[in-house]
């Protein structure tokens, strides 16, 4: 029951009626006998320091913040983790005395999900990255600072991947190479690659036929994981399912990363099979594409 005890945690974006994450959190604080209420709250960027004032006032002990706020939020909060600082974006928030602390569990949600599921040692590996957008830059990062081996980053805008590789190798690991998605170096570097992992959100609904990659380079040896949970088997991990890899849908990055906010807010290991569980029930309730 909601009550003046009531642990409160606002999810803020715009818009936010596609959101799993209410469900997933209140679901799994319901299962867990605690006392917290997780909120969406729809707020446009012009809104947002009216929204932090307000909140900082009431019983909220943290927040996830979503697009298209992750950048902006930063310059309204009091301390930032350094990880955080690095990625340059801020998607969870922990409330503590009135004083806002900004983290970001997207990378270390996907390199969690890859660690405890597909059992990989990230210093012991070389990952080709398709895209070099926000979680690309958010993966990449928690990567390098996990020791990967080498990261390639394969994106359609050579620039961007040539920026964000220089500032991965100044700030965190010397370790990323960027390339031109689909060139002729690019397909070399897959062939020495153990991971693919796509960033852009080319086969996500409504857009399912897209991939980023010509799907006849993939090799059964490759593991392939896509960031885009919606559909949950996307073109290019269907591809890759018929090639014979191992695949890792996004659905381990999504609960992840939830998984490891709920840790920030409460203090408690997350139970990450638990939310998986809800998050694969939701999927199936609200009809989702499962391919
Ligand atoms: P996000 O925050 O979700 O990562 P983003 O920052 O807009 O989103 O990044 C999107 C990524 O998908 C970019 O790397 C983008 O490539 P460009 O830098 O060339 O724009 C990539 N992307 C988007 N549409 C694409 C397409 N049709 N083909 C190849 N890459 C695409």
């Amino acid at each position: 029951m909601i009550n003046t005890e009531t642990k409160l945690i606002a999810l803020l974006g715009y818009p936010l009626e596609h959101s799993f994450s209410t469900q997933m959190h209140n679901e799994n604080f319901k299962k867990l006998g605690m006392n917290y209420y997780y909120l969406p709250i729809e707020v446009k960027s012009e809104g947002l320091a009216d929204v932090l004032t307000g909140i900082k006032r009431m019983n909220f002990v943290g927040l996830n913040i979503t697009k298209p706020d992750k950048v902006v939020v930063m310059d309204l909060l009091d301390e930032i983790d350094t990880l955080a600082s690095k990625i340059g974006s801020v998607n969870t928030v922990k409330i503590i005395n009135g004083k806002l602390i900004g983290y970001n569990t997207d990378g270390e949600g996907f390199v969690r999900s890859l660690e405890l599921d597909k059992k990989i040692d990230c210093s012991k590996n070389t990952f080709f990255i398709l895209g070099a957008g926000g979680a690309c830059r958010a993966i990449a990062m928690t990567l390098a600072s996990r020791n990967a081996e080498k990261i390639y980053i394969a994106n359609r805008t050579f620039a961007s991947a040539e920026i964000l590789s220089k500032e991965i190798n100044e700030k965190v690991n010397d370790c990323c190479e960027p390339l031109e998605l689909n060139s002729e170096k690019a397909i070399q570097c897959l062939n020495n690659s153990a991971i693919l992992i796509n960033t852009t959100s080319l086969g996500m609904l409504p857009d399912i036929d897209s991939c980023a990659i010509d799907l006849n380079l993939l090799r059964k040896e490759l593991i392939v994981a896509d960031i885009v949970y919606n559909p949950v088997k996307t073109k290019l991990l269907s591809a890759a399912e018929e090639k014979g890899c191992i695949i890792h849908t996004g659905i381990g990055m999504f609960v992840n990363q939830g998984a490891k906010a709920f840790e920030i807010w409460t203090g408690i290991d997350a139970p990450v099979n638990e939310m998986k569980a809800i998050v694969e029930k939701i999927i199936v309730e609200r009809k989702q594409v499962i391919r």
